[in-house]
């Protein structure tokens, strides 16, 4: 942990401050349901999507994606340090911070939100005297406004001007290097990951910089982009930029237009097509339209005209199929050869780009033209093909309108009949009992959906009997699933916010948080046959998988007689279950 007050006292804290009570004390909450809501404290809105559980003692926004704790309610609400907003919880419990462990060291502890936007502030100030900067700049064609609203500032061509800033500042040497913003070099030094870089604060939706992106004004510097790390609160896979920005201009989001540099959407919107934002240097993954799906219906993708830009777009797609509910709309544009979004816009002007916008390719069409490419449709052959490669595809889409009219679609093109296409591409590929909630949330594993009932209801974990399986099986997630269940049986009485507290700082940290306000669709009558459903398979699945190895074994090296009767028994164990 970041921090020195014990934990013990920290759980003290969360567990015994009421939330409800704490949140109503700063915003009106009214009841609903099970749960309390009001509009969000955080962000703009009309119609409350801010919602309290009393029972998990968390808040979510289901607009701007804020949730926390009570800590994090005092520090994100009152603009507190993570010190600061335990005094206040403690003093308002009639506790102190328990003597002798709260020391000097601790005005130190600053949360890592803090450096970065001090970080933020020095690049900004320092563009302001940054010749090399300003002049590409100007070379760039991006105006003073535009620079300013995007907070852009300036990185010189420097070992460790930044850091020696942040010491200067008081933030310790492991707070900066936790960030991203210093790396050591091979003699011990400490210097400046970002050096001779224009520099892009990638903010989140409430304005806090989460990282930086960086581009380098000179061509001996390189690569040409440079990107923080993932970090405790930067995760590229799921950030876009320029969102924040966006919603600073408009709060009405007719749509919004994705595309692939810093650059692209700078210059359009400083042409005055705001409503653009990027992936940072990453594939766009489920979980950007996820959260872009939530802000909009209707999104547009923009690529660059080349091959590349090709291959990216049909990613995007196939990150898109799992989350495309009904109503909601994708589109594609490609620009000519040569062109991005920046180029464009500047060399034509808007409307140019605008004509482009009209002429997007649905992603219905987007699909048959791709995977139609190189087929002879008019042969059996070439329709047989096309149902083959559009299959495992279209058995990704959630069952709803979109998804009958694109079969509908792959039986005129097939000349076969509706209902023999429904049987090629079959509901669903996973196991029966997850096809609820398969259908509503992008990705949803055994494990991950294991784990997000755990957090949500801690006190399942008194039905996990054989810990063993969490360290036999292998498949992705299983330890974090295991962590959480050593915590969960070594500290009684958890909620899902003390629970969340401890893993506060930590790269597991934001992903379990999101668990623990995904809704599951799981009515509460549900949640512990489903729960030990998933233990059930877990443990089947660690047969199977130890069955396999020794299988493996005794093909290759053959086994010992204790293997010999190992075997055997979980053979006799599998067809028990059956
Ligand atoms: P591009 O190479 O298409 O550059 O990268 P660009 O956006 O047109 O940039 P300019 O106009 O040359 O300045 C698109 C995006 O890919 C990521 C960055 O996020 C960039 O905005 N990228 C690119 C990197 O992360 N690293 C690189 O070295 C290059
Ligand atoms: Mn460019």
């Amino acid at each position: 942990m970041s921090n020195r007050i014990p934990e013990s006292f920290i759980q003290d804290v969360v567990l015994r401050t009421d939330i409800v009570q704490l949140i109503d004390g700063y915003v009106p909450l009214k009841k609903a349901g099970r749960n309390f809501v009001a509009c969000c404290p955080f962000h703009t809105e009309k119609t409350p999507s801010f919602s309290v559980n009393s029972q998990k003692q968390f808040y979510h926004c289901f607009g701007c994606g804020a949730s926390g704790n009570v800590i994090s309610f005092v520090m994100e609400y009152a603009h507190k340090t993570f010190l600061e907003a335990i005094e206040m919880l403690a003093a308002r419990l009639g506790l102190s911070i328990p003597q002798g462990e709260y020391n000097a060291k601790q005005a130190k502890h600053t949360p890592l939100y803090d450096v970065l936007r001090a970080a933020m502030d020095f690049y900004r100030r320092e563009l302001e005297q940054d010749t090399t900067a300003l002049a590409y700049l100007e070379k760039r064609g991006i105006d003073a406004q535009t620079a300013q609203r995007f907070a852009l500032g300036a990185a010189a061509l420097q070992w460790d001007r930044l850091y020696h800033h942040l010491l200067q500042k008081k933030f310790s040497p492991e707070s900066i290097a936790a960030v991203g913003l210093s790396a050591r070099s091979d003699n011990g030094r400490e210097y400046d990951r970002f050096r001779g870089r224009l520099m892009f604060p990638i903010r989140d939706r409430r304005g806090r910089p989460l990282g930086f992106g960086g581009r380098s004004m000179s061509a001996d510097v390189e690569p040409k982009y440079l990107n923080s790390p993932e970090t405790p609160v930067f995760h590229k896979g799921g950030e876009l930029y320029g969102l924040y920005e966006v919603e600073q201009v408009t709060r009405t989001l007719e749509y919004l237009i994705i595309v692939e540099g810093y650059m692209d959407v700078i210059a359009l919107s400083q042409h005055g097509i705001v409503n653009v934002v990027a992936t940072l240097g990453t594939a766009t993954t489920s979980e950007h339209l996820q959260r872009v799906f939530r802000l909009t219906s209707k999104v547009i993708f923009c690529f660059d005209g080349d091959n590349a830009g090709q291959k990216a777009a049909w990613r995007a797609l196939e990150a898109a199929l799992a989350v495309l509910s009904d109503g909601c709309e994708l589109k594609f544009i490609f620009l000519p050869q040569e062109e991005d979004p920046d180029s464009l816009v500047r060399s034509q002007g808007k409307d140019a780009f605008n004509a482009y916008l009209e002429d997007a390719l649905p992603l219905s069409q987007f699909f048959f033209n791709q995977l139609s490419q190189n087929l002879n449709l008019e042969t059996p052959d070439g329709r047989a093909r096309l149902a083959s490669l559009a299959r495992p595809l279209l058995e990704k889409l959630p069952i709803g309108v979109f998804r009958t009219l694109m079969l509908d679609e792959l039986a005129k093109k097939t000349h076969l009949s509706v209902s023999s296409v429904q049987k090629i591409v079959p509901e669903h590929v996973v196991p029966s009992s997850y096809k609820m909630v398969e259908t509503s949330i992008a990705r949803k594993t055994p494990v991950r959906l294991g784990l997000a009932l755990l957090i949500q209801h801690p006190h399942l974990v008194q039905f996990v009997e054989n810990k063993n399986i969490f360290k036999e099986v292998v498949v992705a997630g299983i330890e974090l699933f295991g962590s959480v269940v050593d915590y969960l049986q070594t500290h009684s009485g958890q909620t899902t916010a003390s629970l969340l507290e401890h893993w506060r700082d930590q790269t597991e940290g934001r992903y379990l948080e999101r668990l623990a306000v995904e809704d599951l669709m799981i009515p509460e009558v549900g949640v512990q046959a489903e729960f030990k459903g998933i233990l059930l398979y877990l443990h089947k699945l660690a047969i199977e998988q130890t069955i396999e190895t020794l299988w493996q074994k005794a093909s290759h090296v053959g086994l010992s007689a204790e293997e010999k009767i190992q075997w055997q028994a979980l053979i006799q164990q599998q067809k028990n279950n059956e």
